[in-house]
């Protein structure tokens, strides 16, 4: 078995809160796995810590067989990563952008602006805006970051929300491309509250709550195991919390 993910006990504290407890997971190359959790469960906490951004308390991962205490930099050439804040360089445009991080990973400048075509054509960022990335829109920020995490051909891809703030037609492209990485071999992991998303795209899930590991599978059999119609339902029956009744002044 040839596992793209692995943690060992991984553990995150801030001071006294915990972010990520113990937690142990596997995920097998070629996989497209959507983490899910409420608003502070710990996904971004754990994609931070796989990608490099943030060091673990405890606990060991291993990426492509290889240790990230000790293979980081092997390990970043191969990852893709969409973080949460999307850390763009905001006075570059966003074709400088792209040069800057293709440049990073040892490409070519006429290789980077080849893959810039297609993806900017996908995407519809063609033509180029002029502009700079900080005047870009919310969701063109997210389509650049999405460009960045995926102009070296990454093998393992970490993507944070990558819908978020996205509009229906390039959520449509997005969801394609994901599907045709995966399918040559990719390994995904992405995290959305997008419910509905999440349902037909990705058919492994993770959940965190409060850190831990909730539950892990493939989505048919969680949903077999629970009896839930669909993901929303699976989500909400195991991590639960849904307030009832009205606001006291309206
Ligand atoms: N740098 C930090 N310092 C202190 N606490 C932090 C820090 N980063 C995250 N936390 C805390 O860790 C917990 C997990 O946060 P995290 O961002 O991983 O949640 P999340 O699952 O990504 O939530 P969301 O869906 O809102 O993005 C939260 O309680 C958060 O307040
Ligand atoms: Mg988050």
């Amino acid at each position: 078995m040839s596992y793209a993910l692995e943690f060992e006990n991984l553990t995150k504290a801030f001071g006294e809160k915990v972010a990520v407890h113990d937690l142990t997971l596997r995920v097998e190359a070629g996989s497209l796995l959507g983490l899910l959790g409420r608003n502070g469960a710990g996904k971004s906490t754990t994609l931070k810590m796989v990608t490099g951004l943030l060091k673990p308390t405890s606990g060991s991962i291993r990426v492509l067989g290889l240790d990230l205490a000790t293979d980081d930099l092997a390990i970043k050439q191969q990852i893709g990563v969409m973080p949460e804040d999307m850390a763009l360089l905001e006075y570059l445009t966003g074709p400088q952008y792209l040069r800057f991080v293709g440049r990073m990973y040892g490409l070519e400048d006429a290789v980077i602006d080849a893959r810039r075509d297609e993806l900017f054509a996908k995407l519809d960022l063609a033509p180029a805006p002029k502009g700079l990335v900080a005047e870009y829109s919310y969701g063109m920020k997210k389509k650049l970051a999405l460009c960045a995490a995926l102009i070296h051909a990454p093998r393992v891809v970490f993507l944070d929300e990558p819908f978020e703030g996205i509009d229906a037609v390039t959520s449509r492209t997005i969801k394609d491309i994901l599907n045709s990485l995966q399918s040559r071999g990719v390994t995904i992991i992405l995290t959305s509250h997008i419910m509905e998303v999440v349902e037909k795209l990705c058919p492994l899930i993770a959940i965190l709550d409060e850190g831990k590991l909730l539950g892990f599978g493939p989505l048919t059999e969680l949903r077999a195991a629970e009896g839930a119609d669909n993901l929303e339902s699976l989500f909400v029956d195991l991590v639960g919390g849904v307030k009832t009744g009205e606001l006291s002044w309206l």
